[in-house]
């Protein structure tokens, strides 16, 4: 049996670092297990412009803990009236290195997302021409159609559409939850990846119902049946170049959780790669965990590979029922678990 595992330095390919108290309080989780991450811009309001997009840069940076080396990897919100201008602007500069399209009122603060993905046409053609990233949040917003099949919808109606019409278009479609998902995005043309979160590695829908409703099992796109997961799995160690890491980690407040209209996002920064580990070695696929973790985002993105390695060491740890305090409580991802693996660092 492995008993320590040590891999390249990874990279956090999606994660939601908030601002103000709640940045301060989650970003040094992941700048302990991560090099870099692609920062999510749905603050409120939502990053949009260069000028708001190197202001959040700073605050991360300034929100680090001291010694951290870490580098936030900034991305653009797209809305209906994106000035394509700006966006090629920021990314000539450095300011930020991928577009975000939420459709409007997908998921947390997404209210000022995109209406018509066909209306961005001057946006697609720059992304396309200037080779920069557009990362999906892909879920229809219909509210005929049922939650768990949002995603599935968006890859036939939107997705397939969008990489016809776009054919060097460099897509990200974000957290994949369905097999649908999946195939797609691995029969498609290397353009086009995916990011896989480790709590649609780690439970199913009924992970929502366990005995009551659970408030912290819940996240968009929600966690689908048992054969989706298993779909999923079978991607992430599958050792394709088009599936990498990207923990959506997302904190809330445990009062914004514990509600009548409790909010999406699982806190799962503290124990990342605990999760992803514990995949791994049940897939029997421990040796395929670097590529998906530290080399495959770095690929596509067409950013060197990290220097330096972590460590993890087969260890009993209890994940904690809550970090931090009063407004800043958040429920971590495997509250009160026992995983097997533990972070050296
Ligand atoms: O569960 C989610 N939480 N999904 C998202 O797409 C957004 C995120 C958040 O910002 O809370
Ligand atoms: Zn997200």
């Amino acid at each position: 049996m492995i008993e320590r595992l040590t891999i390249r330095r990874p990279d956090d390919w999606h994660v939601h670092l908030r601002d103000g108290d709640m940045l301060r309080a989650v970003a040094g989780y992941t700048a302990r297990q991560f090099a870099r991450a692609i920062v999510m811009p749905n603050l409120t309001p939502p990053v949009t412009s260069v000028a708001a997009v190197e202001a959040y840069r700073d605050r991360i940076l300034a929100a680090l803990p001291a010694g951290a080396d870490f580098t936030p990897l900034m991305t653009c919100y797209l809305t209906d009236d994106s000035d394509p201008a700006e966006i090629a602007r920021g990314h000539a500069s450095g300011a930020w290195v991928a577009c975000k399209l939420y459709p409007a009122h997908a998921t947390t603060n997404s209210a000022h997302g995109v209406t018509d993905i066909r209306a961005l046409t001057a946006v697609l053609e720059t992304l396309q021409r200037i080779g920069m990233p557009l990362l999906i949040h892909g879920e229809v917003t219909d509210r005929d159609i049922d939650i768990f099949d949002r995603e599935a919808v968006f890859v036939e109606r939107v997705l397939a559409p969008l990489v016809r019409d776009y054919p060097e278009l460099r897509i990200v479609l974000e957290h994949v939850t369905t097999t649908e998902a999946v195939d797609f995005v691995a029969s498609a043309g290397p353009h086009v990846a995916a990011t896989i979160t480790p709590q649609h590695l780690l439970i199913n829908r009924n992970a929502l119902f366990d005995g009551g409703l659970r408030p912290h099992a819940y996240c968009l796109p929600v966690a689908k049946r048992e054969r989706h997961r298993l779909a999923v799995r079978r991607a992430a160690v599958s050792g394709s170049p088009k599936f990498f890491l990207g923990t959506d980690s997302a904190p809330h407040g445990v009062h914004r959780k514990e509600a009548a209209c409790g909010c999406a996002g699982i806190f799962n920064a503290p124990f990342a790669l605990e999760g992803y580990a514990r995949v791994f070695e049940e897939e029997g696929a421990l040796d395929r965990l670097e590529g998906f973790a530290s080399e495959h985002g770095a690929r596509f993105y067409g950013l060197p590979l990290n220097d330096g390695t972590v460590t993890l060491e087969r260890a009993a740890v209890t994940v904690p029922e809550r970090i931090g305090e009063g407004d800043l409580a958040v429920v971590p991802f495997h509250a009160g678990e026992t995983l097997a693996w533990r972070f050296v660092g």
